[in-house]
């Protein structure tokens, strides 16, 4: 049997006929750019997560950097956020010119509260947690409440989150902004990059409209400096027809954590998950001190997996250039863990094969 990390393209044959629809659809509007198709998903999306406004963005990228510059932050500011994320996190801080403070994580894989705190200073502008692999950052509440007492910017990295609960409220939807990404390997993806900047604040969500369109308010005038950092109508309509399954593929993405999680070895650390949460798995994280031997015994069996980060930001060079920090949790961690393929169309026929090589493994190896 061979079973890919991914699978996008049995995602696209089940939609085929749909997206063919939309393409024509958009196609026969004439409008590709700020188009009707672009505001009409920004109101669903927004009326999905519980949100006053969404704006589209061309990417998490891209929507990161111009939220902090609708905050004016500059070099002297700090930006609190976890080593253990994709690079953007940390590397969005740097392109729009402020300075990243980069903290543990706990063994929920997600920003350690205790770690943040430490790391305060009175430069620190924002916090920015990062809702890891789908599953809420467990202390967002507390987070939410320090950062209102110290006048913080709390801004969530919804990247890989979009669905997730945490006490019935989406992420993204907590803190003063939510950034979400709708790149093809995401829950939501779309055919090509894009994201979603969400807020509850009328004013940020003006700046951005102008900062997302090179600042222009109408079609000749400007109000500011800007960028051309748009989703297109085409990618939003896309990204609108499968917001129609969302909630679904996220429920199987639970089902498939949930058999993982009663199937597995008992000696594999399963993820930690909060009973107040609901996780969209956007990834399903094991731990195990044979790490790179499990992963070589697997792929030699027709099983792909991956790692979700094995270079922790402050290792990565740009970052050792700034600063040279350690953090004793990503960097144990970034040793131990291994990503399994969890997928909407991953059959069951699949997901026990991938239980049942690894317990294999782990009964093979149990002495060493
Ligand atoms: C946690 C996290 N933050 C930010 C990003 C960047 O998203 P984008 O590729 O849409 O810019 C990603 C994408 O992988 C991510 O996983």
């Amino acid at each position: 049997m061979k079973i890919n990390f991914v699978n996008l393209k049995r995602e696209f044959n089940l939609l085929e006929q749909k997206l063919i629809k939309d393409f024509l659809e958009v196609g026969n509007t004439g409008q590709y750019v700020n188009g009707k198709n672009l505001y009409e998903f920004e109101r669903k999306i927004a009326k999905f997560l519980g949100v006053k406004y969404c704006i589209g963005v061309s990417s998490w990228t891209d929507g990161a950097i111009l939220i902090f510059k609708a905050f004016s932050l500059k070099k002297s500011d700090e930006v609190i956020t976890p080593s253990n994320s994709f690079l953007a996190s940390c590397g969005a801080i740097v392109a729009a010119g402020a300075t990243p403070v980069l903290a543990d994580v706990d063994e929920t894989y997600n920003l350690s509260y205790e770690n943040a705190i430490n790391l305060i200073s009175n430069k620190t502008k924002v916090i920015m947690p990062v809702h890891l692999y789908g599953t809420p950052c467990e202390d967002i509440f507390k987070l939410k409440s320090l950062c209102r007492k110290r006048k913080i910017i709390l801004i969530e990295d919804a990247a890989q989150s979009i669905g997730a609960r945490i006490k019935r409220k989406m992420t993204g939807a907590i803190g003063d902004v939510g950034i979400f990404s709708l790149h093809p390997l995401k829950n939501l993806g779309i055919y090509g990059d894009g994201g979603i900047v969400s807020t509850n604040n009328k004013n940020v969500y003006e700046k951005l409209l102008l900062l997302r369109n090179h600042g222009l308010k109408n079609r000749d005038t400007a109000t500011c400096w800007g960028y051309n950092a748009r989703l297109s109508d085409l990618n939003a309509k896309f990204a609108s027809t499968k917001l129609n399954y969302l909630n679904n593929w996220n429920k199987k993405h639970r089902n498939i954590a949930k058999y993982y999680n009663d199937n597995l070895d008992q000696s594999i650390i399963k993820p930690k998950i909060n009973p107040n949460s609901e996780s969209v798995f956007h990834n399903y994280i094991i731990r195990v001190k044979k790490r790179d031997r499990l992963k070589k015994y697997l792929f030699k069996n027709g099983i792909e997996t991956s790692i979700h980060y094995p270079i922790p930001i402050h290792k990565q060079k740009p970052f050792i250039n700034m600063n040279k920090i350690k953090l004793k949790n990503v960097e144990k961690f970034s040793k131990e863990i291994l990503s399994l393929p969890i997928y909407h169309t991953l059959k069951k026929k699949e997901i026990n094969y991938v239980v049942r090589k690894i317990n294999l493994f782990m009964k093979k190896n149990r002495n060493d």
